[in-house]
């Protein structure tokens, strides 16, 4: 093999890297571009904060102990956040994926409503997984 040879080889073997790299994961991958690595601004917390207020709390009560006033008429209720067993199994990247496509994008109730609006917003669902983690220490 001539030098030319060597390069072009390289070259096709670093393509290929790059495109397993981006490829496959489907599903997995829009709840993973929200994962650990985004960074959360002082704004994000803010919104997040007025949003689990408003939306959340609603069910999952204020302090995300599932007391919320809707939660009454839940079945299955939504859980304690409390719980540190239930924090141990889940992944952040589950968490965001709930807050953002809803229960059913996780075999999980529908009466998690999906939250849409909050997928251009990865810092703030983000910082509503961070919110979500608060009460469980
Ligand atoms: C209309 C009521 C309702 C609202 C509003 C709501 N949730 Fe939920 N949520 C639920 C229910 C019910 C479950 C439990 C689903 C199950 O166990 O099948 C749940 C489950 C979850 C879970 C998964 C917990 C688990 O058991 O695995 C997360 C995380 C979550 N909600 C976050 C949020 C956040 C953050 C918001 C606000 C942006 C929100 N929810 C708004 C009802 C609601």
């Amino acid at each position: 093999m001539n030098r030319t040879t060597y390069t072009a080889a390289g070259f096709a073997a670093a393509a290929l890297l790059l495109l397993a790299g981006c490829g496959g994961g489907g599903e997995n991958d829009k709840a993973g571009k929200a994962g650990k690595s985004t960074s959360i601004s002082a704004a994000d917390r803010k919104e997040a904060h007025e949003i689990f207020n408003t939306r959340c709390a609603t069910c999952h009560g204020q302090f995300g102990r599932g007391d919320g006033a809707g939660a009454a008429a839940l079945d299955p209720k939504p859980r304690n956040y409390a719980d540190a067993a239930w924090q141990k199994t889940v992944t952040d990247e589950y968490i965001e994926k709930v807050i953002v496509y809803g229960g059913s994008s996780v075999g999980k109730s529908p009466l998690m409503v999906p939250n849409p609006d909050l997928e251009a917003k990865p810092g703030v669902v983000a910082a509503l997984r961070e919110k979500v983690r608060s009460f469980g220490q």
